[in-house]
């Protein structure tokens, strides 16, 4: 009989071979291509990022303006899209949305899904960096009832998605340069993360041979889950379901309790045991958006300030290596910047587009490369005879 090896959860198994990103999780180190994620956050911006993990090297300042020219020429989505759009509940989850709209981006943009043809590869990456902010934020004037604002393409990456999401007609909008760097670096810490469960979703779909708009839709699917990139809403509400400081310890007290299933949304990772380099990043851009806003006495920050201070000293979550993770964070700064919570893991599904589409490449040019299939350890009935209906 075959002997496989039973990893529920894939703890201990690697599913490829890959040269994009690299974690160290006991020394909390997260490596894109090589380079510190600290040193990127501080010196790159998104859609270097974006060129770097597509290409693996950092591009000259030519083949940055050339990758540039090359995304921005693909900002706008095809119109017959408003269309499709329009067909959805205005008060559905913009997740949802983003599921159906990148999966049907195939049934639009079908001159590019030959999995086979590297040239059809290039531009559905390309094509897939520069429409999903402009599908994200489509979803979210759609979620609260205002006309679509279009690329504008001047601006930067990020500039141009908080003006898709909050300029409204006959209003000049000007994008404030510190939440366009702060949603940068968002943008950059959750670029990629290797073999998370999301991106195994998309080279899972893409190792059949399925096109890249529908193996990202399925990455988006994936990733909506609350222990995934849901975190960041859920953490969120979390939050303001604690509402005040003295409400903390019964949170705590939940979360420990082990007949509750309520966890502290934000906190725990399955790879980083001692801290989340990206968090650290990320508290720091937070402190800095709220000081720039004014914003010092929200209630729910100083929930969030309270619940950090108490889980990093508590022997429980110190035992357990329990350490706010990038979502704790990422979405305490995106409530300040105005966004709603379900707009917070489109966010995240923008961010990681990249990482996705860089990962189904490297995957789908692997000459080696076989369909992902798993194998299981049964664990049902023995083989038994059908009785009809009339003898059971
Ligand atoms: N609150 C309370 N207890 C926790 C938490 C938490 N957030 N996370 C883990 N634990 C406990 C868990 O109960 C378990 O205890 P025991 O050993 O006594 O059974 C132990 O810690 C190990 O947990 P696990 O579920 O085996 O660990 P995992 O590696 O499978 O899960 C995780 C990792 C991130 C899913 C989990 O920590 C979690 O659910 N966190 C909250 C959701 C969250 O913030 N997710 C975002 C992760 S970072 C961004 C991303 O990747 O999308």
């Amino acid at each position: 009989a075959d002997v496989f090896t039973f990893d529920p959860g894939f703890t201990s198994t690697a599913s490829c071979e890959s040269t994009i990103t690299y974690i160290d999780g006991d020394k909390g180190e997260l490596l894109y291509r090589g380079y510190p994620i600290e040193q990127l956050a501080e010196q790159s911006h998104h859609l270097e990022v974006c060129y770097l993990l597509l290409y693996g090297e950092l591009p000259t300042a030519a083949q940055l303006q050339d990758f540039e020219n090359r995304v921005t020429r693909h900002t706008m989505v095809h119109e017959q899209m408003h269309n499709f759009f329009r067909g959805f509940r205005r008060d559905a989850h913009p997740m949802a949305t983003m599921v159906g709209v990148v999966g049907a981006m195939s049934a639009f943009y079908h001159d590019s899904t030959d999995v086979n043809d590297p040239w059809h590869r290039e531009v559905s990456a390309i094509r897939m960096i520069a429409k999903i902010p402009t599908i994200a934020a489509m979803a979210y004037k759609y979620s609260i009832g205002q006309p679509f604002v279009y690329p504008k393409n001047e601006l930067s990456y990020s500039a141009n998605f908080l003006r898709m999401c909050f300029a409204v007609p006959a209003e000049d909008y000007v994008v404030n340069p510190i939440l366009e760097k702060a949603m940068d670096r968002i943008m950059m810490l959750h670029a990629d993360h290797e073999q998370n469960a999301s991106t195994s979703t998309v080279r899972l779909a893409g190792s059949s041979g399925a096109n890249p708009f529908a193996c990202i839709a399925a990455g988006i699917a994936c990733l909506w889950g609350p222990a995934h990139g849901g975190a960041n809403q859920a953490c969120l509400e979390m939050l303001r379901e604690i509402g005040t400081v003295d409400r903390i310890p019964e949170f705590i007290a939940r979360a420990k309790d082990k007949n509750d299933p309520f966890r502290l949304m934000g906190f725990g990772h399955r790879v980083y045991k001692n801290f989340d380099p990206r968090a650290k990043v990320m508290k720091e851009s937070a402190d800095e958006v709220l000081n720039l806003l004014g914003i010092h006495d929200n209630e729910t920050l100083k929930v969030a300030k309270e619940l950090e201070r108490i889980a990093l000293e508590d022997p429980y979550f110190v035992e357990k290596k329990l350490y706010p993770n990038v979502d704790f964070y990422s979405g305490i700064i995106l409530e300040a910047m105005g966004f709603p919570t379900s707009m917070f893991t489109p966010i995240f599904a923008l961010s990681r587009a990249v990482g996705w589409i860089a990962q189904w490449k490297e995957m789908i040019s692997d000459p080696a490369g076989k369909i992902g299939r798993p194998r299981q350890l049964y664990i049902g009935a023995a083989a038994r005879d059908y009785t009809p209906v009339s003898a059971r």
